[in-house]
């Protein structure tokens, strides 16, 4: 996709339109609203006076006019903002996605963005580009026709007085992002017939190529021969072999401290039919997304690559099917991890948690100093958080605090649950060191995170539970329906300020 980035003047663009944020209660006798409504008859005059647009946070007014002189546009977009006072520099993400989603619909092919943010330029270039490449993900790669593949094929921002290198930069980053959501979200759309562990490792393994990342694929036999017990435990009623993806980021040049090692980690249950403690029938499609936290490590592995950070970060996904068969795991069985420690399996769909376990002891055993967990872990964060929160829980206060700050800055919103012993006595087993349910239907998501804690020897933990957000049951103005790539923004911007 092509970008460009001006800073002098906004109808100077060659596009076919023009889109500008606008404000509640603006006026549209001064600056630049005073020059555009010019540009189109007095018409925002009119629309504000009536209030049929008034500015209220993903509003929208679109003119038609006569092109003038040099100028190509003859369509004006007003994509209001709100109140002035509560727009953060995150807020450009919503805009320019929703701009790019009205504008496409109507097939425009090309337009320029006045974002008036008044933060920091490069920012708000990098927002802006990930909201216009990451709207233009659609549902319908399976469709042969009604296909939705207009596009916007142009992106120009606007930011008066701005260095046209940081814009330029800014934009470069944004498309990486905006791409690299995309790849997510194209792995968790998957049905589970194609994308199964094997698939899944080929294509994170085939992205690795591309990048530049080093990619390991751990087969059944070398995680039977690591005491992986857990995690096998779940394949165990497959026909699909599990799989564990390792893909590892080295900067030529380091800057963080030294020995530091940052793994992310994801739930790849490619689906979850709950094995022999099987779903109801009713919504069990909805868990093809079950791996959507290895989607997020993957997409995220993929932008590091490509924007080559100064601290090593590496990524892992425990890619495995939960079927039921014959010589699937029984409620009742007891397994033994990969730390030793032997887990009595009392459901055999709280798997996440299963894989998970030796999935972050091996990111240990490989050095890893800090790890970040995502997982569809809980249907019990749907029901305390909903679609607007990801559920946070961790072993460092300074690490859940951090995760928080960047999801703010990234525009992703996180939510704390406590953790602590009093809670892990709920996961106490009679017959071995601990259970894999506990509790009943008490705090359900917490329990979850305090059996992912009991595989963590030193490092800073936190997990993220990410079952209510991974998926959006509904079109927004700046998405589609469908997987989020939940996560993949806030990671970034955590790699961002770790170098
Ligand atoms: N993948 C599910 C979590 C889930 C459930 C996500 C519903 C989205 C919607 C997970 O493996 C699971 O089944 N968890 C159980 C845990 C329970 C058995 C302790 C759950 O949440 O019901
Ligand atoms: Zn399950
Ligand atoms: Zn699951």
């Amino acid at each position: 996709m092509k970008s460009q980035a001006i800073t002098d003047n906004f109808q100077d663009a060659n596009v076919d339109a023009l889109a500008v944020v606008v404000f509640k209660d603006e006026k549209a006798n001064s600056g630049i609203l005073k020059d555009l409504d010019k540009l189109v008859g007095g018409n925002i005059s009119s629309v504000l006076k009536t209030e049929e647009f008034k500015g209220e946070t993903g509003e929208t007014a679109y003119f038609l006019f006569e092109a003038k002189g040099k100028n190509t546009a003859n369509r004006l977009l007003l994509v209001g903002a709100g109140d002035k006072t509560d727009y953060k520099a995150s807020d450009v993400y919503t805009i320019s996605g929703a701009a790019t989603r009205f504008l496409r619909k109507r097939n425009v092919k090309s337009f320029a963005l006045m974002p008036r943010s008044d933060g920091d330029s490069s920012q708000t270039a990098v927002g802006a580009m990930q909201g216009v490449v990451s709207s233009q993900f659609e549902l319908d790669k399976y469709k042969t026709k009604d296909k939705n593949d207009k596009s916007i094929d142009n992106f120009v921002l606007f930011v008066e007085g701005a260095k046209e290198k940081d814009l330029k930069d800014g934009l470069k980053r944004g498309e990486i992002i905006g791409d690299s959501m995309n790849f997510a979200r194209d792995l968790a759309n998957e049905p589970p017939n194609i994308l199964h562990p094997t698939e899944m490792a080929n294509r994170a393994q085939k992205m690795a190529k591309e990048v530049g990342l080093k990619c390991e694929i751990l087969d059944e036999a070398k995680m039977e021969k690591l005491g992986m017990g857990s995690l096998m435990s779940v394949t165990y009623g497959s026909s699909q072999p599990a799989k564990m993806i390792v893909l590892k980021y080295e900067p030529k040049k380091t800057t963080g401290k030294k020995g530091e090692l940052l793994a992310i980690v994801g739930k790849g249950i490619t689906f979850d039919t709950g094995g022999i403690s099987i779903k109801p029938a009713e919504g069990m499609d909805a868990m093809k997304y079950d791996m959507s936290g290895g989607a997020t490590v993957i997409g995220t592995m993929r932008a590091i690559g490509l924007l080559q950070p100064t601290v090593p970060v590496l990524g892992i996904v425990a890619a495995v099917e939960n079927m039921p068969d014959g010589k699937a795991t029984r409620p009742s069985d007891v397994v033994t991890a990969m730390n030793g420690k032997t887990v009595e399996i009392l459901n055999t769909d709280a798997e996440g948690r299963l894989v998970l376990a030796d999935a972050v002891a091996y990111a240990e055993k490989q050095g890893a100093t800090t790890i970040i967990d995502m997982a569809t872990l809980t249907g019990a964060v749907i029901i305390a958080l909903g679609d607007l929160n990801t559920a946070v829980l961790g072993n460092d206060q300074n690490l859940v605090d951090e995760i928080i700050a960047c999801g703010k800055e990234a525009g992703e919103d996180f939510w704390q649950l406590p953790i602590g012993k009093e809670y892990s006595k709920a996961i106490k087993s009679d017959i071995a060191d601990i259970k894999n349910i506990g509790g009943g239907r008490k705090a359900g998501t917490i329990i979850g995170a305090v059996f992912i804690q009991e595989f963590i020897k030193d490092a800073k933990w936190a997990h993220l539970d990410i079952a209510g957000t991974a998926w959006a049951d509904n079109e927004k103005p700046h998405h589609a329906k469908g997987p989020t790539a939940v996560a993949v923004r806030t990671l970034l911007k955590f790699v961002e300020k770790s170098q």
